[in-house]
This record gives structure tokens, C-alpha cells and sequence, in this order.
């Protein structure tokens, strides 16, 4: 067992970090603007000295840009000695690892860590893909042993997720998660399972856009500007994967997809293997989904063009759910609304088009089954009074003035319109619905709380808004319904959708009061 613990380390508690990496080094700085003596450690000669300069050099910058003060770039620097012997630890309360993703070697480190700092130092791992309980098993207390997930860059990204493993003592986590809230960060608390919450609830950010990619629905340009425009998200995945490098964004995939025993909800994009193969790694290797150089133009999303007609009018019919908001901006903009009840309740009807909000059928398959004529479909938007862009679809009968009349209605609006090809869910939605059903699946398994989960995925990958907020304000019914079409129009087990929302939407609840 391991000794008592305090939820609180005092501000003079020695603070020490193993690996002055990126990582390692922005732990350092922020345990030491918390107040904290740090002690950073690193087994190559002179690699924490080099660090520290370094770090020294980006704090210069903040006070020459008056984000800082001289004194507390000093305190900073003052607070953190370089140390090259891992025996120099002895004092420490909290030791945070930040070195290499190896196993084997974070278990050694950790075993040596247990001869050199007393018996009620809590040892903490930055790992962002390893098992706390593999790393825990097999040593003297494994009960002080928790995952402290730090996101890059440390001393800006507010997350840190706090993991627990099968042994891990609830004291230990319970302190780690108290220091991080008083270091001012969003410590949130996990299991420790694949990719934690942060890199599983995440997974089809990418593999949406990727499949949508790969089906054709449109471009990288596009759907990135989709992402952006309609679902607020601050990167598209294309532009966000050019960055992170596909190396790293495709392992993360395939380590999780392989944990997971193969389930397909993870599957890698074939698309993202062959950037990898050839090289093309993203912006490091000057080329990814997007070419990157001085010369180079990126391209532009794909708009319908606006007629010099003058739009038509918009008849709401019967309850339009999260479209009034965008009927609201429509009359705002001049058009001229009306409200109607009707018997195809829930649709617009502008000019000669019959819109609806998507429900995960194929427009072609809506228009059959509900004998619509001229269908345009419409996509999600994180808030249909800001978005600039939306998507539509339409059906195979629809005809091409209806959906002008649409898009010339939007433009009055200053909402410009991308038109994709006839896919189930469109882009925001569906993305968002899967995020939804992976956070949903999460809380089912105990791997968070619902909290926990939107927490994690608004400071550690910054979305606009909780995944599993959203999903509560798009209506859980509707969620539950929009992957049951998904998962029958591609007869695929990876949209099935979680438990928890099937019976939350049965029950009438929420996530979130
Ligand atoms: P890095 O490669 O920049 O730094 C690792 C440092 O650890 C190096 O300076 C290396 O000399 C040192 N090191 C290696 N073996 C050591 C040992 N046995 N004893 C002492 N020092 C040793 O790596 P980075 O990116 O800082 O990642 C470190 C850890 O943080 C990894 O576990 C990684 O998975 C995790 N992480 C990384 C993130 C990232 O975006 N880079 C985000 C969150 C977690």
C-alpha cells in the first residue's frame, strides 16, 4: 500500500521532470510558474542545461511582447535547476516522466525511480499512448503510479488528463488532479484504456473527413472549410493532419485501432496510409494533403455561384428544430418568411426546394421515401446564425434551379454554400454525431464522465464545444436515429450507434442537465 497522501502538494514541494524534450521542458516551466522548485533531468549530458536555455530564450520573447515581466521570467529560470544525475531526485514529491514512448524503457526509469525518492513520491507518466497499468505493474507501490497527460505546447494547452490505472491509488490521482487545477490547468479524469479520451474521442475528426475524402463528397479545400465555417472547429482535418504529420496522426490511428481488437469505429484511411508511404508527411515534408512552399497558392473551397435573380422566399413548415435559428436569419436578411403547419412537417420550402436538415439518409433515399420533390439537404452548423458556409446535397430528381433558389437565398444571408455530393450525414453532422458516439461509449465504459469528456475534448484539442453538449442540443433522438441510417446505408458496424445513446434517447434524457 502506498502511505497516505495530501490532495495537495505545497508550493515548495520539489517538482521533478525526466526528459527535457518538448514535452519534459514545458512541464518544467509550468510547475515552476506555479511557484514549484522543478528539477529537470535528462540522461543525455547537458540536454536539460540546453533546455533551459532555450526556454529562457521563449520567455525573452514573451516580455519583449509585454506577456510577461522580466521578474517573472526570472522567478521562472530561478525556480529550475538542470541536473544530470537521476539520484538528484531524492527530494522530489511529484517526479512527471516526459521521455521516449517506450515501454520498456519508462518501466526501467521508473524502477530506478523507486530506489531513489522516498516511498511517498507519487510518479507520474506524460505517456500519451501507453498503459499506466503496465507501467505500474510489477513495482514495490504501483498504487502511486497515474498517468499526468500533459498536451503540446505544455504551458499553453489547458488540458491535462489524469489516468488511472488498475493499481492506481485514488489519492495519487486525486493529487495529481488538484496540483494540475492549481498549476491553471483542466485536469480531468480518466482510465486507463487506448488513447485515453483525448486521442479516442477524436479519432473520427479524422476518419469522417477521411471518408468523405475518399467517397468523393468533395475536396480537402472544401470539407476543411466546412469544418470550419459551418462546425467552428478551428482546422479542418486535412489542414490539422498536414500539421500534426501524417506519420504521427496515422500511428495514433493504428495503435488505437489495433488496442481496440480491430473495431472498426478506428479504422485507418487508406487515403492517410498513402501519404505516409509516400512521404508525404504534411507541412514538415512540405507537402501533405496541401502542397507548401513560398509559391504555392492553397486552393479555395468550392461555392456555388450566386444568380443575379432575386431569392425567393422561405415558408417554414410545421416545427423546423435547429433550422429556426437559421429561418430567424433569413428574415433578418430581408426575405420574407412564413410559417406554416403542413403535413411534411420539419422541412423549408424556398423557391421550389423542399430543405431539411440532414437525418443521416441519402437525399436520394429521403426524396423515395417520403415522396419529396426537389430535396435539398443542409448540414450541420455550430450556430446557424454565425456559420458563413453551409452544405448541401441534393437528390438525383432535384432540379438544378431549386437548388439555385437555395443558394441564392443563403447568400442574402452572407452564407455561402458548398454543395456536395449526394453522401448520408453530410460533413458536420456526421462528424459531430460520431465524436458524440465516441464520447458516448467512453462514459458508457467508465473511461470519463460526460464532463470529463467534453472538458478534455474543448481544452486538449480546443473543438467549439463539448462533443456530447452538442449532441444533447442536436436531441439524442435525433443523434440515435442520424447513426442508424449511417450505419444501414453502409451497412457498416462502425456507425452502429453507443448504448448510452440509444437508452439516454429512449429515456428522454441528456447528458448534461
Ligand atoms: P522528445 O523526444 O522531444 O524528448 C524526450 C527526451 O527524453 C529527450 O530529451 C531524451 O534525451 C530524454 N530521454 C530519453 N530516454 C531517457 C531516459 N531513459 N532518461 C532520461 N531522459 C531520457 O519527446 P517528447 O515529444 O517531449 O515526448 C516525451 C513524452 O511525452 C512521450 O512519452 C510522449 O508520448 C509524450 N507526449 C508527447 C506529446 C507531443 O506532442 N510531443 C504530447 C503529449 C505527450
Amino acid at each position: 500500500m502506498m502511505p497516505e497522501q495530501t490532495h495537495t502538494l505545497s508550493i515548495d514541494t520539489l517538482v521533478a521532470v525526466i526528459g527535457a524534450g518538448a514535452m519534459g521542458a514545458g512541464i518544467a516551466q509550468v510547475a515552476a510558474q506555479a511557484g514549484h522548485p522543478v528539477k529537470l533531468y535528462d540522461n543525455r549530458e547537458g540536454a536539460a542545461a540546453q533546455a533551459i536555455d532555450t526556454m529562457a530564450a521563449q520567455l525573452n520573447k514573451l516580455v519583449a511582447r509585454g506577456k510577461l515581466t522580466a521578474e517573472q521570467r526570472d522567478a521562472v529560470l530561478s525556480r529550475i535547476t538542470p541536473v544530470d544525475d537521476i539520484e538528484a531526485l531524492v527530494d522530489a514529491k511529484l517526479v512527471i516522466e516526459a521521455i521516449i514512448e517506450n515501454l520498456d524503457v519508462k518501466r526501467s526509469v521508473l524502477a530506478t525511480l523507486e530506489d531513489v525518492c522516498s516511498d511517498d513520491c507519487i510518479l507520474a507518466s506524460n505517456t500519451s499512448s501507453l498503459s499506466i497499468t503496465s507501467l505500474a505493474a510489477g513495482r514495490r507501490y504501483p498504487g502511486r503510479i497515474v498517468g499526468m497527460h500533459f498536451f503540446n505546447p505544455a504551458p499553453i494547452m489547458k488540458l491535462v488528463e489524469v489516468v488511472s490505472g488498475l493499481a492506481t491509488d485514488s489519492n495519487a490521482a486525486s493529487t495529481v488532479y488538484d496540483t494540475a487545477l492549481n498549476w491553471g490547468k483542466k485536469p480531468v479524469h480518466t482510465r486507463s484504456t487506448p488513447g485515453f479520451i483525448v486521442n479516442r474521442v477524436a479519432r473520427p475528426f479524422y476518419a469522417e473527413s477521411l471518408r468523405l475524402l475518399q467517397e468523393q463528397a468533395s475536396d480537402c479545400a472544401t470539407l476543411d472549410a466546412l469544418m470550419r465555417d459551418a462546425g467552428g472547429f478551428r482546422m479542418g482535418a486535412f489542414e490539422l493532419t498536414d500539421l500534426i504529420g501524417h506519420d504521427v496522426n496515422y500511428a495514433v490511428t493504428c495503435s488505437v485501432f489495433t488496442a481496440y481488437y480491430g473495431d472498426f469505429r478506428f479504422q485507418p484511411s487508406l487515403i492517410q496510409k498513402e501519404l505516409v508511404d509516400a512521404g508525404y508527411l504534411g507541412r514538415k515534408a512540405s507537402r501533405g494533403f496541401y502542397h507548401y512552399g513560398e509559391a504555392t497558392e492553397q486552393p479555395l473551397a468550392l461555392t456555388v455561384t450566386v444568380s443575379s435573380d432575386t431569392p425567393s422566399g422561405c415558408v417554414a413548415l410545421g416545427d423546423v428544430g435547429l433550422l429556426s435559428v437559421l429561418v430567424q436569419r433569413l428574415a433578418q436578411a430581408g426575405i420574407s418568411v412564413d410559417q406554416e403547419s403542413a403535413s411534411d412537417a420539419g422541412v423549408l420550402r424556398i423557391g421550389t426546394a423542399t430543405v431539411a436538415l440532414t437525418d443521416g439518409r441519402l437525399a436520394c433515399q429521403r426524396a423515395l421515401e417520403e415522396g419529396l420533390t426537389n430535396l435539398v439537404l443542409i448540414d450541420l452548423a455550430l450556430d446557424y446564425n454565425q456559420a458563413s458556409r453551409l452544405a448541401i446535397s441534393r437528390a438525383h430528381n432535384t432540379s438544378t434551379d431549386a437548388v439555385q433558389q437555395v443558394v441564392d437565398c443563403l447568400a442574402q444571408a452572407g452564407i455561402q454554400v458548398s454543395e456536395l455530393t449526394d453522401v448520408p450525414g453530410l460533413a458536420v453532422m456526421r462528424t459531430v454525431c460520431m465524436l458524440a458516439n465516441e464520447g458516448a461509449d467512453a462514459v458508457l465504459q467508465g473511461v470519463g464522465d460526460a464532463i470529463g469528456v467534453d472538458t478534455a475534448m474543448c481544452f486538449g484539442v480546443n473543438y467549439p464545444r463539448g462533443p456530447l453538449r452538442w449532441a444533447d442540443q442536436i436531441g439524442l433522438a435525433k443523434v440515435d436515429q442520424l447513426l442508424t441510417c449511417l450505419q444501414a446505408v453502409y451497412g457498416e458496424d462502425r456507425y452502429r450507434p453507443s448504448l448510452l445513446i440509444r437508452r439516454l434517447a429512449l429515456q428522454g434524457g441528456r447528458f448534461h442537465d
